[in-house]
């Protein structure tokens, strides 16, 4: 595997993500709280860092524990401080070098690490600081125009140093670049496929489960289902599957979803709830308020009905590689490592252990795996959907009514977007019933209605979307069946605002 340790740059899970696309297994830790180098590790990559190696309390790391002994890449911040702490000189950048600048490799000094690059080639940069003089037994083996050690090495070692980020896709070549460190001087083998991880989770799972009972709580989303799917591989019937109708999903799913495990051979239980959930929320308007007593709900239930089987000793759960990554944070005078509010999940109380089996996964090779799984498309491509579901799609208090109301105009904007071939485009989609009234006109008489918002945003990871710009004749047909067809509706608008300053939901 591969060792990123990370100084707090933005880029840092993207370098991950390239590094697996590459099919090689690596894991992100902290720069200053990282397992024992053991050989597993075929090389360490430094990230980049919002700070500058010129500050005293910048982070910092003893080199020589990997230097010479181990394939060693610093992008930016990375390789400032490979050259910094060896004597040479880092200093402000006269211009603050941001965006694309043209690569120079010489022909004559090719290393490994550019083998087969462009001799000139697209890469992008973003820095403050620039590498002005290296020490004694570095090589410079790249320039740009505007920075003359845009790459060096470290003679006699398998070290690297790279100002540009080779993890963004405006490095036209970073990628190969990345592989040429990683395949060749590294020597990782390509093996990290789905097929791959599959078997292996597979044979852990059953070793570490034996004859165990496990209970998991399905939410008819990507990440739960493909970990019930791998848990269920390993251990089949004594894995016990909980989906609670919380009344608050979209029109029919809960039956819909139920049939898909049921297919699946999963043992699952229905559970409707409803009741109880719509009670938990009786009078409550506050966002946060409403999401507290969801997920107090459903942990009663679940903790009721887990309760109901016997003998289980495991909780399992699909929690994924961002929710875990312990991130760093450098900003003030210390930089502090800061974990994931969400790592371990809700029932401590309930004296399980649990199991994680999507822990080192990002959201794409989860979906990869879902695929190796033949679990649907329909389950695979699903928009991400909130747990607190349309709670948050209901600005005010919560009632059955409006719920039926909502699922009714949702579902007609949902359909119509499979139907336009529309909904893959887009990365999540809802609409949100707002609690104010206005006047139309039907027919002859005047009406006094709900407004509905339309939203539907393109978006990598949630952190940032952008409004999808629909064709107006797609929503003026579906602006139409909504007026016509769910009564207590005669207004529908469509939110066209990005993230940030928005968010996607509108609670
Ligand atoms: P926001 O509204 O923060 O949403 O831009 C970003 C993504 O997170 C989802 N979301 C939630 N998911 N519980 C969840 O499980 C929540 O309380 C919650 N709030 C927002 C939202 O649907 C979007 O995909």
């Amino acid at each position: 595997k591969i060792l990123i340790l990370d100084f707090g740059s933005q880029f840092t899970q993207l370098i991950a993500r390239r590094v697996r696309e590459l099919s090689v297994y690596c894991e992100i830790h902290p720069y200053n709280h990282f397992p024992e180098i053991d050989e597993t590790v075929k090389g360490v990559i430094l990230s980049g860092s919002p700070c500058s190696v010129r500050d005293e309390d910048s982070p910092r790391l003893d080199l020589s524990q990997f230097r010479g002994k181990l394939p060693l890449l610093g992008v930016c911040y990375g390789a400032q401080l490979l050259a910094h702490t060896a004597g040479g000189e880092v200093a402000p950048s006269k211009i603050r070098e941001y965006g694309r600048a043209m690569l120079h490799t010489e022909h004559a000094s090719r290393t490994r690490l550019f083998q087969n690059i462009l001799a000139d080639t697209q890469v992008w940069m973003s820095h403050g600081d620039t590498i002005v003089s290296v020490p004694s037994g570095f090589k410079v083996i790249g320039s740009t125009e505007t920075v003359s050690v845009a790459a060096f090495r470290i003679e006699g070692e398998e070290t690297y140093g790279i100002q540009f980020h080779p993890e963004v896709t405006h490095s036209l070549e970073g990628k190969e670049v990345l592989k040429n460190f990683i395949v060749d001087i590294c020597g990782c083998h390509q093996d990290w496929t789905p097929s791959n991880f599959v078997d292996e989770t597979v044979q852990d799972l059953k070793k570490k489960l034996g004859d165990d009972k496990v209970v998991m709580a399905l939410s008819g989303g990507v990440d739960s289902t493909v970990a019930a799917m791998l848990v269920h591989r390993a251990i089949g019937k004594n894995l016990f599957c909980i989906f609670v109708d919380n009344g608050l999903l979209r029109k029919d799913e809960f039956e819909q979803v139920l049939h898909s495990y049921q297919d699946m051979g999963l043992n699952i239980k229905g559970v409707d709830s409803k009741d109880q959930f719509y009670i938990a929320l009786n009078g409550l308007t506050d966002p946060e308020d409403k999401r507290k007593a969801i997920g107090r709900t459903f942990i009663e239930v679940f903790d009721h009905e887990a309760h109901l089987l016997e003998g289980v000793s495991w909780l399992g759960q699909g929690t994924i590689y961002p929710d875990v990554i312990e991130s760093v944070s450098v900003k003030g005078p210390s930089a502090t490592i800061k974990s994931h509010h969400n790592v371990g999940g809700l029932p401590d109380f309930m004296k399980l252990k649990v199991v994680e089996p999507l822990r080192t996964l990002f959201k794409d090779e989860v979906r990869a795996v879902g695929r190796e799984l033949q679990i649907s498309q329909n389950i695979l491509g699903r928009h991400p959907f909130p747990g607190p579901g349309l709670a948050i799609r209901i600005l005010g208090d919560i009632t059955a009514d409006k719920v039926a109301i909502l699922q009714e105009v949702d579902a007609i904007f949902i359909n119509k977007l499979k139907d336009r071939g529309l909904y893959d485009k887009v990365w999540q989609a809802g609409a949100i019933l707002l609690p104010i009234q206005s006047v139309g006109v039907m027919g002859d008489e005047r009406t006094y209605e709900r407004v509905v918002a339309l939203r539907a945003v393109a978006s990598v990871d949630g952190m940032t979307a952008d409004w999808v710009h629909l064709p107006y004749d797609f929503l003026a047909d579906v602006s139409n069946e909504i007026i016509n067809r769910v009564k207590g509706v005669n207004r529908v608008v469509y939110d066209i605002s990005s993230k940030p300053p928005a968010t996607i939901e509108w609670e």
